[in-house]
Protein backbone atom coordinates (compact mmCIF):
# COMPACT_ATOMS: atom_id res chain seq x y z
CA UNK A 1 0.00 0.00 0.00
CA UNK A 2 1.31 3.44 -0.88
CA UNK A 3 2.52 5.77 1.81
CA UNK A 4 1.62 8.73 0.67
CA UNK A 5 -1.02 10.65 -0.88
CA UNK A 6 -1.14 13.31 -3.63
CA UNK A 7 -3.85 16.17 -3.84
CA UNK A 8 -3.82 18.44 -7.10
CA UNK A 9 -5.29 21.84 -7.48
CA UNK A 10 -5.47 24.50 -9.56
CA UNK A 11 -1.69 23.32 -11.44
CA UNK A 12 -0.16 22.45 -8.09
CA UNK A 13 0.59 18.99 -6.01
CA UNK A 14 0.86 18.53 -2.52
CA UNK A 15 2.04 15.27 -1.20
CA UNK A 16 0.56 13.94 2.44
CA UNK A 17 1.74 10.68 4.78
CA UNK A 18 -0.66 8.04 4.69
CA UNK A 19 -1.09 6.76 7.99
CA UNK A 20 -2.39 2.98 7.96
CA UNK A 21 -3.97 1.44 11.68
CA UNK A 22 -3.30 -2.21 13.18
CA UNK A 23 -6.61 -3.22 11.69
CA UNK A 24 -5.23 -1.52 8.15
CA UNK A 25 -7.75 1.47 8.06
CA UNK A 26 -5.93 4.12 5.65
CA UNK A 27 -5.80 7.90 6.73
CA UNK A 28 -4.36 10.55 4.73
CA UNK A 29 -2.52 12.59 7.48
CA UNK A 30 -3.25 16.45 6.45
CA UNK A 31 -2.07 17.69 9.48
CA UNK A 32 0.06 20.04 6.83
CA UNK A 33 -2.62 20.96 4.30
CA UNK A 34 -3.59 24.31 5.37
CA UNK A 35 0.03 25.26 5.70
CA UNK A 36 1.31 24.29 2.35
CA UNK A 37 -1.95 24.87 0.28
CA UNK A 38 -4.01 27.60 2.16
CA UNK A 39 -6.31 24.94 1.29
CA UNK A 40 -8.77 22.93 4.30
CA UNK A 41 -11.32 20.13 3.78
CA UNK A 42 -15.66 19.89 4.93
CA UNK A 43 -17.02 17.05 6.00
CA UNK A 44 -20.37 17.66 8.15
CA UNK A 45 -20.73 15.31 10.81
CA UNK A 46 -17.12 14.28 10.41
CA UNK A 47 -18.54 11.11 8.02
CA UNK A 48 -15.22 10.98 6.74
CA UNK A 49 -12.91 12.31 9.15
CA UNK A 50 -11.18 11.13 11.62
CA UNK A 51 -9.85 13.11 14.90
CA UNK A 52 -7.79 11.26 17.14
CA UNK A 53 -5.44 7.79 16.64
CA UNK A 54 -6.96 5.33 19.35
CA UNK A 55 -5.66 2.44 20.68
CA UNK A 56 -8.76 1.21 22.72
CA UNK A 57 -11.89 0.10 20.55
CA UNK A 58 -12.18 -1.20 17.10
CA UNK A 59 -14.81 -0.86 14.78
CA UNK A 60 -15.64 -2.79 11.11
CA UNK A 61 -19.11 -1.26 10.65
CA UNK A 62 -19.34 -2.93 7.23
CA UNK A 63 -18.84 -6.71 9.43
CA UNK A 64 -20.15 -6.00 12.33
CA UNK A 65 -17.30 -6.22 14.46
CA UNK A 66 -16.64 -4.23 17.73
CA UNK A 67 -13.57 -5.05 20.08
CA UNK A 68 -12.35 -3.19 23.27
CA UNK A 69 -8.83 -3.14 23.85
CA UNK A 70 -8.67 -6.07 21.09
CA UNK A 71 -10.99 -8.64 22.81
CA UNK A 72 -14.75 -9.08 20.95
CA UNK A 73 -17.62 -7.27 22.44
CA UNK A 74 -19.66 -10.82 22.26
CA UNK A 75 -16.40 -12.78 24.61
CA UNK A 76 -16.68 -9.65 26.73
CA UNK A 77 -20.43 -9.56 27.40
CA UNK A 78 -20.23 -13.44 27.84
CA UNK A 79 -16.69 -14.00 30.02
CA UNK A 80 -16.20 -10.56 31.80
CA UNK A 81 -17.95 -8.67 34.42
CA UNK A 82 -18.53 -4.55 34.23
CA UNK A 83 -15.79 -4.02 36.60
CA UNK A 84 -13.02 -5.99 34.54
CA UNK A 85 -13.94 -4.37 31.26
CA UNK A 86 -13.80 -0.82 32.81
CA UNK A 87 -9.86 -1.50 34.20
CA UNK A 88 -9.64 -3.14 30.67
CA UNK A 89 -10.57 -0.37 28.36
CA UNK A 90 -8.92 2.68 30.61
CA UNK A 91 -5.61 1.04 31.28
CA UNK A 92 -5.40 -0.89 28.44
CA UNK A 93 -4.98 -4.87 29.68
CA UNK A 94 -7.55 -7.22 31.43
CA UNK A 95 -6.34 -7.23 35.17
CA UNK A 96 -5.25 -9.64 37.54
CA UNK A 97 -7.26 -10.35 40.13
CA UNK A 98 -5.12 -8.60 42.38
CA UNK A 99 -5.27 -5.63 40.38
CA UNK A 100 -9.10 -5.81 39.94
CA UNK A 101 -9.69 -5.89 43.99
CA UNK A 102 -6.97 -2.58 44.40
CA UNK A 103 -9.00 -1.01 41.47
CA UNK A 104 -12.33 -1.65 43.32
CA UNK A 105 -10.71 -1.16 46.93
CA UNK A 106 -9.72 2.06 45.79
CA UNK A 107 -13.41 3.27 44.42
CA UNK A 108 -14.97 1.75 47.48
CA UNK A 109 -12.45 4.04 49.61
CA UNK A 110 -14.30 7.26 47.30
CA UNK A 111 -17.68 5.92 47.18
CA UNK A 112 -19.17 8.66 49.14
CA UNK A 113 -20.75 12.08 48.03
CA UNK A 114 -20.88 15.02 49.87
CA UNK A 115 -23.48 15.56 51.44
CA UNK A 116 -24.23 19.13 50.17
CA UNK A 117 -24.94 17.48 46.97
CA UNK A 118 -28.04 16.56 47.88
CA UNK A 119 -29.25 20.34 47.86
CA UNK A 120 -28.42 20.71 44.59
CA UNK A 121 -30.21 17.34 43.73
CA UNK A 122 -33.21 18.53 45.58
CA UNK A 123 -33.37 21.67 44.04
CA UNK A 124 -34.61 19.82 40.86
CA UNK A 125 -38.52 19.58 40.48
CA UNK A 126 -39.42 15.75 40.22
CA UNK A 127 -40.36 16.66 36.57
CA UNK A 128 -36.93 17.13 35.47
CA UNK A 129 -35.38 15.04 32.81
CA UNK A 130 -32.60 12.56 34.63
CA UNK A 131 -30.27 13.18 31.92
CA UNK A 132 -30.35 16.90 32.73
CA UNK A 133 -29.65 15.97 36.62
CA UNK A 134 -27.22 13.20 36.14
CA UNK A 135 -25.13 15.84 34.04
CA UNK A 136 -25.54 18.85 36.57
CA UNK A 137 -24.56 16.66 39.67
CA UNK A 138 -21.58 15.46 37.70
CA UNK A 139 -20.25 18.91 37.00
CA UNK A 140 -21.05 19.49 40.64
CA UNK A 141 -19.36 17.12 41.72
CA UNK A 142 -16.18 19.57 40.87
CA UNK A 143 -16.77 21.91 43.29
CA UNK A 144 -16.29 19.51 46.03
CA UNK A 145 -13.31 17.66 44.57
CA UNK A 146 -11.07 20.62 43.06
CA UNK A 147 -8.24 18.29 43.33
CA UNK A 148 -10.18 16.29 40.34
CA UNK A 149 -9.15 19.48 38.13
CA UNK A 150 -6.27 20.15 37.26
CA UNK A 151 -5.01 16.45 36.84
CA UNK A 152 -1.69 16.23 34.66
CA UNK A 153 0.24 13.43 36.05
CA UNK A 154 -1.26 9.89 35.90
CA UNK A 155 -1.21 9.46 39.54
CA UNK A 156 -3.85 12.72 39.69
CA UNK A 157 -5.62 11.11 36.67
CA UNK A 158 -6.22 7.62 38.55
CA UNK A 159 -7.41 9.74 41.63
CA UNK A 160 -9.60 11.65 39.41
CA UNK A 161 -10.84 8.52 37.73
CA UNK A 162 -11.46 6.23 40.90
CA UNK A 163 -13.26 9.13 42.12
CA UNK A 164 -15.69 9.19 39.43
CA UNK A 165 -16.35 5.42 38.98
CA UNK A 166 -16.98 5.16 43.27
CA UNK A 167 -19.66 8.65 42.96
CA UNK A 168 -21.16 7.86 39.36
CA UNK A 169 -23.17 5.29 39.97
CA UNK A 170 -24.41 7.22 43.48
CA UNK A 171 -25.52 10.28 41.36
CA UNK A 172 -27.26 7.55 39.37
CA UNK A 173 -29.20 6.21 41.87
CA UNK A 174 -29.86 8.95 43.53
CA UNK A 175 -31.39 10.95 39.89
CA UNK A 176 -33.60 7.63 40.06
CA UNK A 177 -34.59 7.84 43.73
CA UNK A 178 -35.49 11.26 43.63
CA UNK A 179 -37.87 11.31 40.62
CA UNK A 180 -39.25 7.88 42.90
CA UNK A 181 -39.46 9.93 46.03
CA UNK A 182 -37.50 7.85 47.52
CA UNK A 183 -34.39 8.32 50.38
CA UNK A 184 -31.30 8.34 49.33
CA UNK A 185 -28.38 5.77 50.11
CA UNK A 186 -25.07 4.65 49.49
CA UNK A 187 -25.49 1.32 48.97
CA UNK A 188 -23.09 -1.16 50.36
CA UNK A 189 -19.26 -1.31 49.65
CA UNK A 190 -19.10 -5.53 50.66
CA UNK A 191 -21.12 -5.83 47.64
CA UNK A 192 -19.54 -5.84 43.84
CA UNK A 193 -19.71 -3.08 41.67
CA UNK A 194 -22.76 -3.65 39.53
CA UNK A 195 -24.42 -5.55 42.52
CA UNK A 196 -24.37 -2.22 44.56
CA UNK A 197 -25.66 -0.13 41.79
CA UNK A 198 -28.77 -2.67 41.83
CA UNK A 199 -28.92 -2.01 45.59
CA UNK A 200 -28.47 1.97 45.17
CA UNK A 201 -31.15 1.64 42.75
CA UNK A 202 -33.72 -0.62 43.58
CA UNK A 203 -33.51 -0.87 47.44
CA UNK A 204 -36.61 0.09 49.26
CA UNK A 205 -36.97 1.80 52.97
CA UNK A 206 -39.04 -0.80 53.91
CA UNK A 207 -37.89 -3.96 52.55
CA UNK A 208 -34.75 -5.76 53.27
CA UNK A 209 -32.56 -5.88 50.36
CA UNK A 210 -32.80 -8.91 48.47
CA UNK A 211 -29.96 -9.74 45.57
CA UNK A 212 -31.49 -10.65 42.10
CA UNK A 213 -28.81 -12.74 40.38
CA UNK A 214 -31.48 -12.10 36.90
CA UNK A 215 -31.15 -8.56 37.18
CA UNK A 216 -27.51 -8.10 38.42
CA UNK A 217 -26.42 -10.11 35.60
CA UNK A 218 -28.74 -8.19 33.08
CA UNK A 219 -27.48 -5.09 33.78
CA UNK A 220 -23.67 -6.34 33.82
CA UNK A 221 -24.32 -7.26 30.17
CA UNK A 222 -25.90 -3.84 29.37
CA UNK A 223 -23.23 -2.03 31.08
CA UNK A 224 -20.21 -3.98 29.20
CA UNK A 225 -22.48 -3.49 26.20
CA UNK A 226 -22.34 0.30 26.17
CA UNK A 227 -19.04 0.70 27.84
CA UNK A 228 -17.13 2.35 24.57
CA UNK A 229 -17.90 2.72 20.79
CA UNK A 230 -14.66 4.86 19.75
CA UNK A 231 -15.83 8.72 18.37
CA UNK A 232 -19.50 8.59 18.65
CA UNK A 233 -21.17 12.13 19.43
CA UNK A 234 -20.56 11.88 23.20
CA UNK A 235 -17.02 10.44 23.33
CA UNK A 236 -15.97 13.10 20.46
CA UNK A 237 -17.59 15.67 23.06
CA UNK A 238 -15.88 14.59 26.20
CA UNK A 239 -12.51 14.72 24.46
CA UNK A 240 -12.52 18.14 22.63
CA UNK A 241 -13.81 19.44 26.28
CA UNK A 242 -11.12 17.49 27.81
CA UNK A 243 -8.59 18.97 25.02
CA UNK A 244 -9.16 22.66 26.83
CA UNK A 245 -7.90 20.73 30.26
CA UNK A 246 -11.19 21.35 31.38
CA UNK A 247 -10.89 18.42 33.52
CA UNK A 248 -12.18 15.07 33.91
CA UNK A 249 -15.26 15.62 35.54
CA UNK A 250 -16.69 18.70 33.43
CA UNK A 251 -15.49 16.82 30.16
CA UNK A 252 -17.61 13.72 31.27
CA UNK A 253 -20.78 15.88 32.07
CA UNK A 254 -20.30 17.63 28.42
CA UNK A 255 -20.61 13.64 27.04
CA UNK A 256 -23.49 13.44 29.04
CA UNK A 257 -25.21 16.30 27.64
CA UNK A 258 -24.40 15.21 24.35
CA UNK A 259 -25.16 11.70 24.92
CA UNK A 260 -29.29 13.45 25.58
CA UNK A 261 -30.10 13.31 21.88
CA UNK A 262 -32.51 10.93 20.73
CA UNK A 263 -30.03 10.43 17.78
CA UNK A 264 -27.83 9.55 20.41
CA UNK A 265 -28.29 7.82 23.48
CA UNK A 266 -31.60 9.07 23.78
CA UNK A 267 -33.03 6.96 21.41
CA UNK A 268 -33.47 3.77 23.84
CA UNK A 269 -35.83 6.08 25.38
CA UNK A 270 -37.66 7.10 21.79
CA UNK A 271 -37.70 3.63 20.86
CA UNK A 272 -39.63 2.22 24.06
CA UNK A 273 -41.96 5.56 23.22
CA UNK A 274 -42.43 5.11 20.17
CA UNK A 275 -43.03 0.81 20.04
CA UNK A 276 -45.59 2.14 23.05
CA UNK A 277 -47.30 4.67 20.56
CA UNK A 278 -47.12 1.75 18.12
CA UNK A 279 -49.11 -0.76 20.26
CA UNK A 280 -51.81 2.11 21.63
CA UNK A 281 -52.55 3.02 17.64
CA UNK A 282 -53.65 -1.10 17.83
CA UNK A 283 -50.31 -2.38 16.72
CA UNK A 284 -49.69 -1.49 13.21
CA UNK A 285 -46.42 -1.66 12.25
CA UNK A 286 -47.04 -1.21 8.53
CA UNK A 287 -48.01 2.24 8.84
CA UNK A 288 -45.06 2.84 10.84
CA UNK A 289 -42.59 1.63 8.63
CA UNK A 290 -44.49 3.62 6.38
CA UNK A 291 -43.95 6.85 8.09
CA UNK A 292 -40.26 5.76 8.34
CA UNK A 293 -40.05 6.10 5.15
CA UNK A 294 -42.19 9.05 4.23
CA UNK A 295 -39.66 12.16 3.45
CA UNK A 296 -42.69 14.75 4.36
CA UNK A 297 -42.91 12.61 8.02
CA UNK A 298 -40.11 13.76 10.32
CA UNK A 299 -40.84 9.88 12.00
CA UNK A 300 -37.76 7.99 12.15
CA UNK A 301 -37.76 4.24 13.21
CA UNK A 302 -36.18 5.38 16.57
CA UNK A 303 -33.38 2.12 17.32
CA UNK A 304 -32.41 1.23 13.48
CA UNK A 305 -29.57 2.74 11.79
CA UNK A 306 -25.89 3.72 12.48
CA UNK A 307 -23.44 6.10 11.27
CA UNK A 308 -20.83 3.04 11.09
CA UNK A 309 -22.65 0.19 11.71
CA UNK A 310 -23.75 -1.04 7.97
CA UNK A 311 -24.41 -4.36 9.44
CA UNK A 312 -26.26 -5.77 12.52
CA UNK A 313 -24.69 -3.55 15.45
CA UNK A 314 -23.15 -7.02 17.91
CA UNK A 315 -24.48 -5.17 20.36
CA UNK A 316 -27.96 -5.00 19.16
CA UNK A 317 -27.64 -9.08 18.35
CA UNK A 318 -26.46 -10.15 22.16
CA UNK A 319 -28.96 -7.77 23.78
CA UNK A 320 -32.20 -9.35 21.85
CA UNK A 321 -31.23 -12.55 23.00
CA UNK A 322 -30.42 -11.23 26.52
CA UNK A 323 -34.16 -9.40 26.19
CA UNK A 324 -35.57 -12.71 25.97
CA UNK A 325 -34.07 -14.37 28.59
CA UNK A 326 -34.40 -11.72 30.86
CA UNK A 327 -38.03 -11.56 30.36
CA UNK A 328 -38.50 -15.55 30.75
CA UNK A 329 -36.40 -16.01 33.68
CA UNK A 330 -38.77 -13.27 35.27
CA UNK A 331 -41.60 -14.85 33.76
CA UNK A 332 -42.77 -11.35 31.99
CA UNK A 333 -44.62 -11.54 28.61
CA UNK A 334 -44.10 -7.92 26.86
CA UNK A 335 -46.03 -7.33 24.21
CA UNK A 336 -43.82 -4.06 22.89
CA UNK A 337 -40.90 -7.08 22.62
CA UNK A 338 -43.33 -8.79 19.99
CA UNK A 339 -43.57 -4.79 18.07
CA UNK A 340 -40.05 -4.81 18.29
CA UNK A 341 -39.37 -7.89 16.73
CA UNK A 342 -42.41 -7.60 14.03
CA UNK A 343 -40.95 -4.28 13.09
CA UNK A 344 -37.13 -5.22 12.79
CA UNK A 345 -38.45 -8.50 10.33
CA UNK A 346 -40.28 -5.82 8.10
CA UNK A 347 -37.40 -3.62 8.35
CA UNK A 348 -35.15 -5.96 7.22
CA UNK A 349 -37.01 -6.77 4.03
CA UNK A 350 -38.21 -3.70 3.30
CA UNK A 351 -35.99 -2.48 0.31
CA UNK A 352 -35.68 1.03 1.55
CA UNK A 353 -34.19 -0.47 4.84
CA UNK A 354 -32.23 -2.50 3.00
CA UNK A 355 -30.61 -0.22 0.47
CA UNK A 356 -29.53 1.99 3.28
CA UNK A 357 -28.57 -0.60 5.20
CA UNK A 358 -30.66 0.32 8.40
CA UNK A 359 -30.35 -2.64 11.21
CA UNK A 360 -31.22 -2.51 14.58
CA UNK A 361 -28.70 -0.70 16.81
CA UNK A 362 -27.86 -1.02 20.39
CA UNK A 363 -31.14 1.11 21.25
CA UNK A 364 -33.72 -1.02 19.43
CA UNK A 365 -34.12 -3.75 22.03
CA UNK A 366 -32.24 -2.50 25.10
CA UNK A 367 -35.26 -0.65 26.77
CA UNK A 368 -37.13 -3.74 26.99
CA UNK A 369 -34.76 -4.95 29.27
CA UNK A 370 -34.86 -1.98 31.89
CA UNK A 371 -37.98 -1.88 31.58
CA UNK A 372 -38.22 -5.87 32.59
CA UNK A 373 -36.07 -4.66 34.94
CA UNK A 374 -38.66 -1.47 36.54
CA UNK A 375 -36.44 1.01 35.50
CA UNK A 376 -38.51 4.17 34.22
CA UNK A 377 -37.99 4.86 30.63
CA UNK A 378 -36.81 8.14 31.00
CA UNK A 379 -33.79 6.60 33.27
CA UNK A 380 -33.20 4.57 30.39
CA UNK A 381 -30.32 7.18 28.68
CA UNK A 382 -28.93 7.51 32.04
CA UNK A 383 -27.98 3.83 32.25
CA UNK A 384 -26.24 4.10 28.70
CA UNK A 385 -24.11 6.76 30.60
CA UNK A 386 -23.71 4.69 33.40
CA UNK A 387 -22.07 2.11 31.09
CA UNK A 388 -20.33 4.47 28.86
CA UNK A 389 -18.65 5.65 31.48
CA UNK A 390 -15.22 3.73 31.39
CA UNK A 391 -15.27 4.45 27.61
CA UNK A 392 -15.26 8.01 27.89
CA UNK A 393 -12.46 8.45 30.93
CA UNK A 394 -10.41 6.16 28.72
CA UNK A 395 -10.61 7.92 25.50
CA UNK A 396 -10.10 10.90 27.77
CA UNK A 397 -6.86 9.95 29.66
CA UNK A 398 -5.86 8.42 26.51
CA UNK A 399 -6.12 11.95 24.99
CA UNK A 400 -4.55 13.53 27.91
CA UNK A 401 -2.05 10.93 27.88
CA UNK A 402 -1.19 12.04 24.41
CA UNK A 403 -0.88 15.11 25.10
CA UNK A 404 -3.53 15.59 22.32
CA UNK A 405 -3.62 19.49 21.00
CA UNK A 406 -6.89 21.72 21.62
CA UNK A 407 -9.76 20.61 19.33
CA UNK A 408 -10.20 23.61 17.09
CA UNK A 409 -12.34 23.17 13.85
CA UNK A 410 -11.87 25.01 11.12
CA UNK A 411 -14.92 26.46 8.72
CA UNK A 412 -15.71 27.72 5.22
CA UNK A 413 -17.02 30.96 5.53
CA UNK A 414 -20.79 31.58 3.62
CA UNK A 415 -21.44 34.92 5.45
CA UNK A 416 -21.50 38.86 4.35
CA UNK A 417 -18.45 39.98 2.97
CA UNK A 418 -17.11 43.46 4.13
CA UNK A 419 -19.90 45.96 5.01
CA UNK A 420 -20.23 49.40 6.25
CA UNK A 421 -21.99 50.03 9.36
CA UNK A 422 -25.25 51.80 8.67
CA UNK A 423 -26.64 53.72 11.56
CA UNK A 424 -30.28 53.60 12.91
CA UNK A 425 -31.82 55.98 12.14
CA UNK A 426 -30.85 55.24 8.41
CA UNK A 427 -31.64 52.10 8.62
C1 LIG B 1 -26.21 5.46 19.10
O1 LIG B 1 -22.03 6.68 16.80
C2 LIG B 1 -22.21 5.72 17.68
O2 LIG B 1 -21.39 4.84 17.83
C3 LIG B 1 -23.50 5.85 18.49
C4 LIG B 1 -23.84 4.65 19.39
C5 LIG B 1 -22.84 4.51 20.53
O3 LIG B 1 -22.71 3.38 21.04
O4 LIG B 1 -22.27 5.55 20.96
O5 LIG B 1 -23.86 3.46 18.64
C6 LIG B 1 -25.20 4.85 20.04
O6 LIG B 1 -26.33 6.66 19.07
C7 LIG B 1 -26.99 4.55 18.20
C8 LIG B 1 -27.95 5.34 17.24
C9 LIG B 1 -29.22 5.67 18.01
N1 LIG B 1 -30.09 6.56 17.21
C10 LIG B 1 -31.24 6.11 16.65
O7 LIG B 1 -31.64 4.96 16.71
C11 LIG B 1 -32.06 7.21 15.97
C12 LIG B 1 -32.58 6.71 14.62
N2 LIG B 1 -31.42 6.59 13.72
C13 LIG B 1 -31.15 7.68 12.82
O8 LIG B 1 -31.50 8.94 13.29
C14 LIG B 1 -29.80 7.57 12.10
O9 LIG B 1 -29.74 6.30 11.62
C15 LIG B 1 -28.53 7.89 12.85
C16 LIG B 1 -28.58 9.24 13.49
C17 LIG B 1 -28.25 6.87 13.90
C18 LIG B 1 -27.38 7.85 11.83
O10 LIG B 1 -27.60 8.90 10.97
P1 LIG B 1 -26.60 9.16 9.73
O11 LIG B 1 -25.44 8.25 9.74
O12 LIG B 1 -26.33 10.63 9.68
O13 LIG B 1 -27.45 8.68 8.50
P2 LIG B 1 -28.43 9.61 7.71
O14 LIG B 1 -29.26 10.41 8.66
O15 LIG B 1 -27.62 10.35 6.67
O16 LIG B 1 -29.37 8.53 7.01
C19 LIG B 1 -29.02 7.95 5.75
C20 LIG B 1 -30.37 7.62 5.11
C21 LIG B 1 -31.29 8.85 5.02
O17 LIG B 1 -32.18 8.61 3.94
P3 LIG B 1 -31.81 9.31 2.48
O18 LIG B 1 -31.65 10.79 2.72
O19 LIG B 1 -30.52 8.62 2.03
O20 LIG B 1 -33.01 8.97 1.59
O21 LIG B 1 -31.09 6.67 5.92
C22 LIG B 1 -32.29 7.26 6.40
C23 LIG B 1 -32.11 8.76 6.27
O22 LIG B 1 -33.39 9.40 6.15
N3 LIG B 1 -32.42 6.85 7.80
C24 LIG B 1 -33.56 6.46 8.36
C25 LIG B 1 -33.22 6.09 9.68
N4 LIG B 1 -31.90 6.27 9.86
C26 LIG B 1 -31.40 6.73 8.69
N5 LIG B 1 -34.82 6.41 7.91
C27 LIG B 1 -35.77 5.96 8.78
N6 LIG B 1 -35.53 5.58 10.05
C28 LIG B 1 -34.25 5.64 10.54
N7 LIG B 1 -33.99 5.27 11.80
Amino acid sequence: MSKTATLEYNGEKYEFPVTIGTEDEIAIDIKTLRANSGIITLDPGYKNTGSCESAITYLDGEKGILRYRGYTIEELAEKADFLEVAYLLIFGELPTQSQLDKFHDDIRDQAVVDEEMKKILDSFPKSAHPMGVLASLTSALIAFNPSSVNVSSEEDMYKAIVKLMAKFPVLVAWTLRKKEGLPLDYGDDTLGYVENIAKMMFKRPNKEYKKNDITINALDKLLILHADHEQNCSTSTVRIVGSSHAGLFASISAGISALWGPLHGGANQAVIEMLEGIKADGGDTKKYMAKAKDKNDPFRLMGFGHRVYKNFDPRARIIKKAADDVLGNLGIVDPVLDIAKGLEKEALEDQYFVDRKLYPNVDFYSGIIYRALNIPTEMFTVMFAMGRLPGWIAQWREMRLRNEPIGRPRQVYIGENQRAFVDISKR
